[in-house]
């Protein structure tokens, strides 16, 4: 037996744990109509399959029907959930990890305007800053309602298998009582501890009495808000104890901070630049106080301080969430001496902000994340081998030629600069963003591990293509900024990648026109206001940075707040004027009726990238296919087959920003259900 500390068995009163790494509760917005129907199926049984302990499905799920998903959460309250439910865990069961579910009702933390319309509510008529209804203040009779729901969804819960259910008592309806920030109630529910205290224990007694002792019960609770006036560090203390001395739980999931802003969400599950497990001494200190079974997950991306934290004794089960949504089949690759091989969570928290804006979790650099019934995480052999040359040793190209290796085929690359990554090596000159590079990182050891051959410094010509003999080329040249946008005066403007590399010098009073709304104008606005200058982020549209979400504007806001950079909505650049050493900037506005000027001695054009095209088009004619790509068969997932010159020496394929700027996931994705089928 290994003595690995992260494979040691770990018994949860009888439940046995096959090892002490767990996916701790998050809702990925994969259920179709609130049930969590293949799609979510698949996602799940991989995880399983792929050695975790135990996997907390369904962040969230929703008890109550005043508890409506913002961002389609699982409906525990409806019964016709317990056979979805039943599937999902006899499969996870199968493949010998435990599951549980987390429960919750949200109060205030949604919108009256979601599910069936029914006003929120929560023990105060104080708005949540994120969510922003104005709640109805809970009444007696609500009370006891969502107390019978919730025992009502554990059952359920327990006819479909599950070991167990966890509640979500952090900035949702259980926590909203125990906050003296969010509770004004009278006794019985509000005002000493034991009455703030009093719903929790209500709910853990109405739950116990339903599903008997065989049957985990676990706590997901903030034991120190930071929030003046919140429950802070003794007062979470206490509460931990007196969680344990109820009797009615089996563990502590400890939380630290507040969700009800989206910074202090970011500070509860920080992003890439910030510290890794911030949280994990002050988890040991609550398994300290209160001697019972305690987890913890908050940025623990590495196998090494997963292993810290059941070495160290911190905690007796520690959660690698997001490190599984990258991959997973980390535990696998531990079993298997293979840690070198864990594709790296990156902390980029596209998979959070997209449940928000984009309606589903994806991983930014793993397309087969959320799409386990269509996209492989292992890549199948192919049935012969091919020759094939990438052009473009960016996301796109090195995700191709590590797919194309994978499947067993001769790969050569062939990349312009001296080093691999494209705009990501850019996006990594940020201290803040230099994650990002291990998204390249672990794709250059997999090609090397496949035998991919990679020439750097070679700008690759038709010839030279052609004279490697390929059967398939793949275009992966990516982009170049694009700031030819203004009427006039377009040759006085540089780009914020200019800045970001720092080929354009800073200057002194900048104003930065940002219409792709990305992260690259607020990276510009950062190295400029940071070397000195006055900065000034103007957008067309009516909020900045659409495309930079929730949580991934929280450091940007964090730094430029400070630098005193400002924001202009509603204002399109229009064109240049040069006066003396000055600039004119003339501003219009898609709204009509307005002409500004603003004086400045720089202007930045953020708008996005142009492909790099060239080197497709000069091959095109010379392929089979006149590169054209089948979008049935690439959507069908079957090999492309398209003759359009049967005389033509390869097939000719486009991929990534090389065919219109996008970002990084895109990217990955074109390169990954292309090549998978090659
Ligand atoms: C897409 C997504 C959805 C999440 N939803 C929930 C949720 O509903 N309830 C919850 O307690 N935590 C939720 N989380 C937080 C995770 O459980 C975990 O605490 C967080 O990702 C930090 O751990 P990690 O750094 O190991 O990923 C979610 C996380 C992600 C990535
Ligand atoms: S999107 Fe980023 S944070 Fe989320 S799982 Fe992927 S690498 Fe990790």
């Amino acid at each position: 037996m290994s003595s690995d500390p992260l494979l040691q068995p770990y018994k949860l009163k009888h439940l046995t744990l096959r090892n002490r790494i767990i996916v701790t509760s998050h809702e990925p917005a994969y259920p179709e109509d609130g049930m969590p129907k293949e799609r979510y199926l698949a996602y799940t049984v991989e995880r399983a399959k792929g050695g975790v302990a135990m996997t907390m499905t369904a962040g969230s799920a929703a008890v109550s029907k005043d508890s409506p998903p913002v961002f389609n959460n699982l409906l525990a309250y409806k019964d016709e959930i317990v056979p979805w439910i039943r599937q999902m865990t006899d499969a996870v069961h199968e493949e010998g990890a435990a599951i549980m579910i987390q429960l919750t009702h949200l109060g205030r933390r949604t919108r009256w305007d979601k599910g069936d319309w029914l006003p929120v509510l929560a023990p105060s008529h104080h708005r949540e800053a994120s969510h922003r209804a104005f709640p109805k203040k809970i009444e007696d009779w609500d009370i006891e309602r969502i107390i019978k729901d919730f025992a009502d969804a554990a059952e359920r819960m327990k006819a479909g298998g599950m070991d167990g259910v966890e509640l979500e008592a952090y900035g949702h309806l259980i926590d909203q009582f125990v906050s003296p920030l969010t509770n004004e109630l009278d006794g019985p529910y509000g005002g000493s501890l034991d009455n703030r205290m009093r719903f929790c224990m209500d709910v853990f007694k109405a739950i116990r009495s339903r599903v008997g002792d065989d049957f985990i019960l676990g706590v997901r609770y903030t034991a120190d808000e930071r929030l003046p006036g919140g429950t802070g560090v003794s007062e979470g203390i206490e509460i931990s104890k007196r969680l344990k001395e109820s009797g009615l739980i089996d563990y502590l999931n400890v939380i630290r901070g507040h969700i009800d802003t989206d910074a202090g969400l970011t500070d509860v599950i920080p992003i890439q630049g910030m510290a890794n497990a911030p949280h994990l001494d002050f988890a040991g200190e609550i398994r300290a106080a209160t001697n019972f079974p305690t987890f913890h997950a908050a940025k623990i991306p590495d196998v090494a301080t997963a292993r810290h934290a059941i070495a160290s004794g911190k905690v007796d089960m520690i959660g690698m969430t997001r490190a599984h949504m990258t991959d997973p089949h980390i535990v696998r690759k531990i079993i298997e001496k293979r840690e070198d091989e864990i594709r790296p969570c990156v902390g980029a928290n596209y998979c959070l902000d997209r449940i928000y804006q984009g309606g589903a979790a994806y991983c930014i650099h793993n397309a087969a994340t959320g799409r386990e019934l269509t996209m492989p995480h292992i890549v199948a052999k192919a049935d012969s081998r091919k020759k094939i040359v990438v052009v473009g040793a960016g996301p796109a190209g090195l995700e191709a030629a590590r797919v194309a290796g994978e499947r067993g085929h001769e790969v050569v690359v062939f990349e312009a600069a001296s080093d691999p990554g494209g705009q990501i090596r850019l996006t990594a000159l940020s201290p803040r963003r230099k994650e990002m590079m291990s998204i390249i990182d672990w794709r250059m050891a997999q090609c090397e591990k496949h035998g991919v051959a990679i020439r750097f410094n070679a700008w690759a010509e038709a010839e030279t293509i052609e004279a490697e003999n390929p059967d398939v080329v793949i275009v992966a040249t990516g982009g170049v900024a694009h700031t030819d946008v203004l009427s006039k005066g377009n040759e006085f403007v540089v780009s914020s990648w200019d800045i970001i590399s720092g080929d354009a010098k800073a200057g002194t009073n900048v104003l930065i026109f940002d219409d792709a709304g990305d992260h690259a104008a607020l990276q510009a606005a950062e190295f400029l206001a940071g070397a000195g200058a006055k900065v000034e982020i103007m957008t067309p549209d009516r909020s900045f940075s659409p495309e930079v979400m929730a949580m991934n504007l929280v450091p940007y806001m964090r730094s430029l707040q400070k630098l005193d950079v400002t924001f202009t909505v509603t204002y399109r650049l229009e064109s240049v004027e040069k006066n003396g050493n000055q600039l004119i900037a003339n501003v219009g506005s898609d709204y009509g009726g307005i002409s500004k000027q603003r004086i400045v001695d720089q202007v930045v054009v953020n708008h996005g990238t142009i492909p790099l095209d060239d080197i497709y088009f000069e091959l095109k004619p010379r392929s089979t296919n006149h590169g054209e790509i089948s979008q049935d068969e690439l959507i069908a997932g079957q090999p492309q087959s398209v003759v359009r010159n049967a005389q033509g020496q390869f097939q000719l394929f486009r991929i990534g920003d090389a065919v219109s700027a996008r970002n990084t996931h895109a990217a990955i994705y074109d390169a990954l259900r292309l090549a998978k089928d090659i």
